[in-house]
């Protein structure tokens, strides 16, 4: 059953009334720009049609009340007025959504709800995200405030940060909360100014699951952002988005041999991005395709952060004929990939990369087609249906 239709079914049972909300927030795939964000650089994401759904209705009094059918039905509750750590760890995304909206000063009332998705969980498909931002539509919609795409996604990192204690950058809680249907975001991470750019015809793009998982906390994200720091630090930068190759090239000396090519990744990745959307804009699919290689290449090689199940799906991808471009997608290490590739092929590519990545490792992978979606919706039951809202 899809996750809509299984919220919508567990809440008429669990809640004490009808649901008077629905609530779905997107994950997300990075077409190009990885890395980038936390270096006030540029990114190309576009949500997707898997998501978390959220039926809910509102409570008139300070509690929040939740239940996640995809943890075995697992219940948290908590009041408004006093937030604790402890609870389900999926919880503690709710709970420090409401802290940094209540500590930003929005007013925030109850409600209770189901929660359930198809996104897989810790992936590098934005799970967390994706969770943060359908918190944060559900207290907007039941509160009665309106959508801003930069100060939720904001709210929702300092949420992460903060609460969570996950040292993300701002590309995921934009995308989920800001995303358009058939379009990608090229998202300007230092002034958060976006626009959508649309897929160029006839391609589509693949999620290639490698069924692998490393949490960000425990992977080498934090010292990744340590070297970027440095590097910026030593070229006299605030941010290796202000730096350029020369301004590299001339401090290589003062580097050190691992920091200059973090860098020489980041300086060279925010280039591709913004190229790659130029691309978008001719409808230029080929260029995408060959910018997603080359940005796979800088990530393995240079800045280090691919692992032997991404480079192998990867490479199968790179192999098959329908394949335009194809990278790994997210922080790293582990979890998803994903391909560019004629859309008119796309049952095979899925089978035979599939076959192909078995071969090589032994190990099951999912791959999927999936559709730019649109970012965190709500719709409010007036009548006999959903109406937006
Ligand atoms: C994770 C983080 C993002 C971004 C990517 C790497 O998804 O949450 O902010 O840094 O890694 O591009």
């Amino acid at each position: 059953m899809e996750p809509r239709e299984r919220v919508m079914e567990a809440a008429e049972r669990w809640l004490a009334g009808r649901p008077t909300w629905l609530v779905r927030s997107p994950g997300r795939v990075n077409l190009i720009g990885e890395h980038t964000d936390y270096n006030e650089g540029f990114v190309l994401p576009m949500a997707i049609d898997r998501a978390i759904w959220i039926a809910l209705r509102r409570r008139t009094d300070e509690w929040v009340r939740a239940v996640a059918l995809d943890f075995g039905g697992e219940a948290c509750a908590f009041p408004l007025s006093r937030l604790e750590k402890g609870g389900p760890a999926w919880s503690e995304y709710l709970k420090g959504v409401a802290w940094a909206l209540q500590q930003a000063g929005f007013p925030l009332q109850g409600w209770e709800g189901v929660i359930a998705g198809d996104l897989p969980i810790g992936a590098g498909l934005s799970s967390s995200a994706a969770l943060e931002m359908a918190v944060a539509r559900a207290f907007a919609a039941v509160s009665g405030w309106g959508w801003d795409v930069k100060t939720m996604a904001l709210l929702g990192r300092r949420a992460e940060n903060e609460w969570v204690g996950v040292q993300c950058g701002i590309m995921d809680q934009m995308i989920c909360a800001g995303g358009a249907a058939g379009q990608a975001m090229l998202l300007d991470c230092r002034t958060l100014e976006f626009t959508h750019v649309p897929l160029p015809a006839g391609c589509a793009v693949v999620v290639l699951d490698t069924g692998t998982r490393r949490g960000l906390v425990s992977s080498a994200y934090n010292q990744r952002r340590a070297q970027c720091q440095m590097a910026a630090d030593a070229l006299g930068v605030p941010a290796l988005r202000d730096a350029g190759f020369e301004a590299l090239e001339a401090a290589a000396g003062r580097l050190g041999a691992e920091v200059y090519r973090r860098a020489r990744h980041v300086i060279g990745e925010n280039a591709r991005t913004l190229q790659a959307a130029e691309a978008m804009r001719r409808g230029d699919a080929q260029e995408l395709g060959r910018l997603m290689n080359a940005s796979h290449i800088s990530l393995r090689d240079d800045f280090e952060v691919s692992g032997p199940a991404l480079d192998a799906v990867v490479e199968c991808a790179w192999e098959h004929p329908a394949c335009l471009g194809a990278r790994m997608t997210g922080a790293g290490f582990a979890g998803c990939a994903i391909a560019l590739i004629d859309e008119g092929r796309a049952q095979e590519f899925v089978e035979q990369v599939a076959d192909c990545f078995r071969r090589r490792t032994g190990m099951e992978p999912l791959a999927y087609v999936c559709r730019a979606s649109d970012g965190a919706s709500a719709w409010t039951f007036q009548g006999k249906g959903p109406s937006g809202a």
